[in-house]
């Protein structure tokens, strides 16, 4: 089985901003004024603005997924084709097991079917109220009900902010123990939990691969690297996958 983390490099070449390169999105805004809990006490409406400007843009036509995104989902699609996939593995044990670090859509818009979020969905909000998640495609404001329990006022991005534990961290673990390599595409892997992962697979001995525009500081633990744009390496790697019986 396959284990794929992707972060906002795979983004880049789709229109959205990576947050640590030198146009990155933290180069530009204080991580503790948009992106904290405490931020969104201090300050709702800053940090509302935030993800309304981002949201707008991933939902804007110059934002669409790229031969990175395409290229995974054509390797899920294929590996879940191969004879015995199914059977052996089960609906539970995907032959592919893609985490994205990232809040946007664009690996599900690339035709990927089966995404794990772990930090999150920026066209989701969360009631902080009732604590219930809905699909959330406009603007966020302070004025805005939640839909269920009608409170106002109490509705945030149903993303995972610093300070607060990344989602789905079970089926995390679970599948990194059970993988049979590891591939990391697009993400400086300074974040934890998803910055640990390199390690827990190199205890068990699993092969890990880069996949970066160029290698990252971890990049001597990896055993091959694919250095270029996404839009490039990802499939030239998903192609040598499926050249494989
Ligand atoms: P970073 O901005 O930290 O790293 C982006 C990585 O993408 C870098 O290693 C770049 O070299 C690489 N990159 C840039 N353009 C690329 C391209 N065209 N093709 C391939 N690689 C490219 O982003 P993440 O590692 O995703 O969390 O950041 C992790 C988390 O930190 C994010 O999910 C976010 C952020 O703070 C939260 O907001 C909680």
């Amino acid at each position: 089985m396959i284990f794929v983390l992707t972060g906002a490099g795979i983004s880049k070449e789709s229109g959205l901003d990576t947050f640590r390169d030198k146009d990155g999105l933290w180069t530009k805004v204080n991580i503790e004024d948009v992106a904290t809990p405490r931020a969104f006490k201090k300050d709702p409406k800053r940090v509302l603005d935030f993800y309304n400007f981002r949201r707008r843009e991933l939902l804007s036509d110059n934002v669409a997924p790229n031969a990175a995104h395409l290229a995974l989902a054509r390797l899920e699609a294929e590996l879940t084709k191969r004879p015995g996939a199914k059977p052996s593995r089960g609906k539970d044990k995907p032959p592919l097991f893609l985490v994205t670090q990232n809040v946007d859509n664009l690996h599900e818009r690339g035709g990927s079917k089966q995404v794990c979020h772990t930090h999150g969905r920026m066209l989701w909000a969360k009631c902080e109220a009732c604590h219930k998640k809905f699909e959330w495609l406009k603007d966020l404001t302070l004025e805005d009900r939640c839909p269920v329990c009608q409170a106002q006022g109490r509705l945030r991005p149903d993303v995972v902010w610093f300070e607060e534990i990344p989602y789905h961290l079970e089926e995390i673990e679970r599948n990194l123990a059970r993988c049979d390599l590891f591939v990391s595409i697009g993400t400086s892997g300074v974040v934890y939990p998803a910055a640990s992962y390199l390690r827990v697979v190199k205890g068990l001995n699993v092969p890990a691969v880069e996949i970066n525009l160029a290698p990252t500081g971890a990049a001597n633990l990896y055993d091959k690297g694919y250095y270029g744009p996404a839009s490039q390496a990802v499939p030239r790697w998903v192609d040598e996958v499926l050249e494989k019986p």
